[in-house]
């Protein structure tokens, strides 16, 4: 009998997930809580009816199958305690504790920690009160960016182009709550300059290994404009990583992350992933996320030669030292199709058409899609996405794109422009 593997989540990535998990000789199972249709449809996957964030539910489930490793998706379970909760009941699983993973649950807790070991990031300062934070304001010279500590699903970051406009967001956040309870601290943070970058890696609490490093698009409109976004895609190879700067992040911010991890009695295990920002005094932390990114993953995953169970299990056992990643050198795209009103409320579920017509030479990961009646419909924001894995970034571009064009449902909307402004320069 093979390992059962149960995967929490039910977007994008964790299809991805899922996927790679299953194509490990050593799993013959993957369970998926609660899954989309994708997942459904996945050869040796199964969903089950349980929401992400029902950490009883969950504990109760990863029980009663019976499964060997237990791999978190999501944040907001991550953050809730779900791996503790885990570890509790004798259940393996990959992902940060409670107390790790407050470095992405909170942005106030992650600068202090940033600061305090001298991990190179934006300066910034903290407030609960509005009337203190306008007089800090009137202090600067240059137009901060202002966040919401806490949890905001990716949306508590206005980077103001005013003073006018990072007074009005405060308002917004401390006064009206616009992101509920994540907002009941602020941070006003100095504006940085530069190409981002996301830097993903294993950690097993005192190794780590650095992913290919993928560049994602936030924005929903063409050319990088309109509202920010969970992410309308990604690429590799990204133009601003080479070798030397994934190195020298790795110094200046992975390693002493986990060194500082272990010296606050709180092991870093599970993906660390850092978001950088490439500024002209050296690369500096923007934020730090608990999990794998999506749809970075889904960019990722599909590199990896060799098994992902290996991995996330060496994670667990802190053995990561002794086994060897490798990748393939090859170049991924991932485009993602969306539904009308995205990154807004999400539209009523609408049939989606073309899925089989994408062929097996590119992957389609579902994210918010569920079946109706026998058939796959739109069920949230982010649908689904297209990966093409080829050798130039130009070909798996073309692969991708090509892919979305095959697949319809009504108000669908991608970014023709993904991956493409890069693979340009290469072709
Ligand atoms: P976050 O949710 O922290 O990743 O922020 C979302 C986006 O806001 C980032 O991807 C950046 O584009 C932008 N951003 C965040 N912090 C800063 C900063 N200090 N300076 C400039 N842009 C930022
Ligand atoms: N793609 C951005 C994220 O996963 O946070």
């Amino acid at each position: 009998m093979g390992e059962r593997v149960l995967v929490v989540g039910g977007g994008g990535r964790e299809h991805a997930l899922a996927w790679a998990l299953r194509r490990s000789p050593r799993v013959e199972e993957v369970v998926v809580a609660p899954g989309n249709a994708g997942t459904a449809a996945e050869p040796g996957c199964r969903n089950v009816d349980v929401a992400a964030d029902d950490l009883d539910g969950i504990v109760a489930l990863a029980g009663r199958e019976q499964v060997s490793l237990v791999v978190v998706g999501p944040e907001d379970p991550l953050v809730g305690g779900l791996v503790d909760r885990l570890d509790a009941a004798g259940v393996r699983a990959f992902g940060p504790s409670a107390a790790a993973a407050r470095l992405e649950g909170s942005k106030s807790h992650c600068k202090d920690f940033l600061l305090r070991h001298g991990i190179p990031t934006a300066a910034a300062t903290t407030f609960r009160d509005l009337d203190a934070a306008l007089a800090h304001l009137d202090t600067l010279d240059a137009v901060p960016v202002v966040k919401a500590s806490g949890l905001a699903a990716g949306k508590g970051v206005i980077v103001a182009d005013t003073m006018a406009e990072a007074s009005a967001a405060l308002h917004d956040i401390l006064i009206e709550r616009r992101f509920g309870a994540a907002g009941e601290e602020v941070l006003i943070e100095e504006r940085l300059d530069g190409p981002e970058l996301s830097i993903l890696a294993f950690c097993d609490g005192v190794d780590f290994r650095v992913m290919p490093a993928a560049q994602d698009h936030k924005r929903l409109l063409v050319g990088d404009h309109g509202p920010n976004t969970g992410g309308m895609g990604a690429f590799h190879p990204s133009p601003v990583a080479d070798e030397a700067l994934i190195e020298r992040i790795g110094e200046e911010v992975l390693d002493p992350t986990l060194q500082a991890m272990r010296d606050e009695h709180r092991p870093y295990r599970g993906v660390l992933y850092a978001g950088m920002m490439l500024t002209a005094a050296g690369p500096k932390v923007i934020e730090f996320n608990c999990r794998f990114g999506d749809p970075e993953t889904q960019v990722v995953l599909p590199l990896l030669d060799g098994d992902l169970f290996d991995i996330l299990d060496a994670c667990v056992d802190e053995t990561l030292a002794e086994i060897d990643i490798r990748w393939a050198p090859k170049a991924a795209a991932t485009v993602v199709m969306a539904s009308a009103g995205y990154p807004g409320s999400a539209a009523a579920a609408v049939p989606i058409t073309g899925l089989d017509a994408v062929g097996d030479d590119r992957l389609v990961f579902h994210a918010g899609t569920a079946l109706v009646e026998g058939r796959v419909h739109t069920a949230g924001g982010r649908v689904l996405a297209v990966t093409a894995v080829r050798d130039t970034l130009a070909a798996a571009a073309d692969a991708a794109h090509d892919g979305v064009a095959k697949i319809s449902f009504a108000g669908a909307r991608h970014r023709p422009d993904i991956a493409r402004a890069t693979a340009e320069v290469d072709r």
